[in-house]
């Protein structure tokens, strides 16, 4: 028997093989997860249109670790062999849709996607992905409704969705679980900000540019240990400001510029001692601006231009940026015209109920009843 004759070159190739998995050098061939990963990666590839930077140029072949953007590392339960730990296409311009395949990356904890042109759906075999992270799809021109099944991902803290075309109602769960961040800015959704929005633990919420009709629960009170941002610009929100967002004391950032919120400015902002950015503009607030607000002591950046101020302590003008501009205050630069300022100071009240949300006008008084009759 020569060395070249096939049973002696197979019973070698099977000799290699448990040397192959102690180099950790494994690739599809030798293991059943990689062999997975290469069926999703390589479905994947062919479900991409346009690869403008030549991003999925190497992936071919078996070793789906040496793929770019492709990481490996010892899968959590079977710790000698290899698996795909993350997917990170970040920036790279991609074009397609994202095949089912895909869901047979069982191990990913990181799928990052952000700033591609993929459109189409998030497939529903995402619903494998029981040690994800950190899910990141944004900039992308996804469509199709909220991806409910990200919800049942036992291991998600990071959801990043922002920048697509998603639409519709955005499910009350969302609030339920414990993702540390939730990012659905900048799409088409259109729902109300449920009673267990307080329930949410996550310490950022940006929901920005997208149709949130009607008022802030009061509830964002339970949020007070937790919450650092809270971004709700541009999201047609009708409603007064509630005294209880005074309590969320650990808010660094809090937007709800560009929205339809009326009445006051409540004192309570006072109490929100890390409050660093505050940007309240382009709505129909009135009244002065409580001095309380502008002694807070990390405040660096307060916007209120665009509403109906009629005062501002001259306090305000020690922070370091600024922006008044367009209100009614007698003496500052930049106020809108006379007659908008009576026009707006003659409109009917608004009311507030003790939920923040604009109340319906009182009914008006009834008739006196008519005199009973006498026979
Ligand atoms: C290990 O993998 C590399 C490429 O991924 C390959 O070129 C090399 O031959 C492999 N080594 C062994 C011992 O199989
Ligand atoms: C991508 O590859 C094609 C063909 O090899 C080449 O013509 C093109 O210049 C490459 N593009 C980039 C951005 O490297
Ligand atoms: C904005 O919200 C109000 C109710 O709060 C609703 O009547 C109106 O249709 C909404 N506008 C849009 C563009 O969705
Ligand atoms: C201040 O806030 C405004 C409005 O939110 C924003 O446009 C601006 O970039 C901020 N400036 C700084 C320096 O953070």
């Amino acid at each position: 028997m020569t060395l070249s004759s096939p049973p002696l070159f197979f019973l070698l190739c099977l000799l290699s093989l448990p040397f192959l998995s102690f180099s950790q050098n494994q690739t599809a061939l030798n293991n059943n997860r990689l062999q997975k990963a290469y069926t999703a990666l390589q479905a994947l590839k062919h479900s991409i249109t346009s690869d403008p930077k030549n991003f999925t140029v190497n992936w071919c072949g078996p070793d789906v670790c040496s793929y770019k953007g492709v990481y490996c590392a010892p899968a959590p339960d079977l710790p000698c062999h290899q698996t795909v730990a993350g997917l990170d296409l970040n920036h790279a311009s991609l074009a397609g849709t994202l095949p089912e395949d895909l869901g047979l990356l069982s191990d990913l904890a990181l799928f990052h996607l952000n700033s591609n042109k993929f459109n189409g759906c998030l497939p529903s075999s995402f619903s494998n992905f029981k040690l994800l992270h950190e899910l990141d799809v944004s900039n992308n021109k996804l469509t199709g409704l909220f991806p409910s099944h990200v919800l049942c991902l036992p291991n998600l803290k990071y959801l990043d969705i922002r920048y697509n075309k998603f639409k519709g109602q955005v499910p009350n769960e969302i609030f339920d679980r414990d993702f540390d961040a939730v990012f659905i800015n900048n799409n088409k959704f259109k729902f109300t900000l449920p009673e267990n929005l307080g329930n949410s633990k996550a310490s950022v919420l940006v929901f920005a540019n997208n149709k949130l009709n009607g008022c802030i629960p009061k509830s964002i009170i339970n949020m007070r240990h937790t919450l650092n941002e809270l971004v709700l610009l541009n999201a047609n929100i009708t409603s007064c400001i509630p005294p209880e967002i005074g309590n969320l004391d650990q808010l660094t950032v809090f937007d709800i510029s560009f929205n339809n919120i009326e009445g006051t400015v409540p004192e309570s902002i006072g109490n929100m001692k890390k409050l660093e950015q505050l940007d309240i503009a382009h709505n129909n607030l009135a009244g002065e601006i409580p001095e309380v607000i502008c002694e807070l002591p990390n405040l660096k950046n307060f916007t209120f231009s665009y509403n109906y101020f009629c005062g501002e302590p001259g306090r305000c003008l020690h922070i370091k940026r600024i922006d008044d501009r367009e209100n009614c205050i007698a003496g500052r630069p930049d106020q809108r015209p006379h007659d908008e300022c009576m026009a707006f100071l003659h409109r009917p009240p608004v009311h507030c109920d003790s939920d923040g949300c604009i109340a319906p006008p009182p009914p008006p008084p009834s008739p006196s009843p008519p005199p009973p009759y006498h026979y």
